[in-house]
């Protein structure tokens, strides 16, 4: 199960068309997050694993910290482009369950938007504590959406139709509704027959339909199955995928013996010149990153502040800290 999912992960691909464009807007206020959590929790001393680097974003925010952190990344062909955008990164081929370092090797673990993506949070963190110090530190950072293809793989495994739920914010893709496979299955026949097929189709394989429609041009389809799926059962549990990831990992954390130190969402800030990044968007001063879901808009208040070609710029992180007991 878990090679699958890491299987999304062979190439490049969603760095360069969605994460870069996305993140680039709001790099100097994540770094700012970041940069704050590591003076609390770092020193300077310390070694530093990184899991999942991919293609190196964590050491492009805190580059202070380059020398300390061992990336690693379980992707040949991702650490082979990382290794080309950045020949002098420290970066190496490794899978999480299974790192190629010795017992109590390192002071800090970090995963920048990485363990949301993993399929067995507990055998990963038993890894990972394998190899951290007593009293290390786990540090994990999420900036974007939390993945939805390891929901997809564990409501599986329960006999779990997610189905798409759109939040009052109309946030596409931020929560599902959970529904039992047998009920719905039950509620086709209730459907107009020009919907049965579509319905069948995503309850059979709900992974791959809902990563077919998630696309502007298909975003209707999901919107109307959500209403017909709430009109249908709407007592069905509703969550939303950062919720369900950070409840996990809190859980997995504490069963695997560490203390959790702080979790929450983190605001990290930054005014900023007015660039190429921002300059499409002329009419928005405030640039702000909700744990992947783009808040930015215009701040009337907030133009007497800033300077003529300036922008200010907020990136909320979803920010876990614990310690290995
Ligand atoms: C959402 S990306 C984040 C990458 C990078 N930290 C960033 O923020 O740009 C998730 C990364 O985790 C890696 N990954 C997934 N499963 C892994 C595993 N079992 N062991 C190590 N890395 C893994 C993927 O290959 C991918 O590069």
């Amino acid at each position: 199960m878990t090679e699958r999912l890491e299987d999304r992960w062979s190439d490049d691909t969603n760095f360069r068309k969605y994460f870069n464009p996305y993140r680039e807007i709001f790099r100097e206020a994540s770094a700012d997050l970041v940069s704050r959590t590591f003076a609390d929790h770092v020193r300077t001393e310390d070694t530093i694993l990184e899991i999942g680097s991919g293609l190196g974003e964590l050491v492009m925010i805190a580059p202070k910290y380059a020398a300390q952190i061992q990336q690693t990344e379980q992707s040949p062909k991702i650490v082979e482009s990382h290794q080309r955008l950045n020949p002098d990164s420290n970066v190496k081929v490794a899978n999480v369950y299974d790192l190629p370092f010795e017992d109590l090797s390192f002071d800090v673990a970090i995963g920048y938007a990485v363990f949301d993506t993993l399929g067995n949070l507990d055998d990963a963190l038993k890894e990972v504590g394998r190899v951290l110090s007593p009293n290390g530190k786990f540090i994990h950072f999420l900036d974007l959406v939390a993945s939805c293809n390891t929901i997809f793989v564990k409501y599986a495994e329960q006999g779990i139709v997610p189905f798409p739920a759109f939040t009052p914010g109309n946030d596409a893709s931020g929560a599902f509704r959970l529904v039992q496979r047998e009920t719905a299955r039950s509620f086709l026949n209730s459907l107009l027959p020009q919907k049965q097929d579509l319905f069948a189709r995503y309850i059979e394989n709900p992974e791959s339909c809902y990563q077919l429609l998630y696309q502007d041009k298909h975003m209707h389809i999901l919107r109307n199955m959500a209403k017909e799926v709430e009109r249908l059962v709407p007592d069905a549990k509703v969550l939303k995928l950062n919720d369900i990831f950070t409840r996990d990992l809190e859980e997995s954390l504490r069963r695997n013996g560490y203390n959790i130190i702080d979790s929450g969402t983190r605001d990290g800030v930054a005014i900023v010149q007015r660039n190429g990044r921002h300059r499409e968007r002329s009419d928005i001063n405030l640039f702000h990153n909700d744990n992947g879901f783009d808040r930015s808009r215009n701040d009337p208040q907030l133009a007497q502040e800033l300077g003529s070609n300036q922008v200010k710029v907020v990136s909320t992180l979803y920010t876990t800290i614990a310690q290995k007991s």
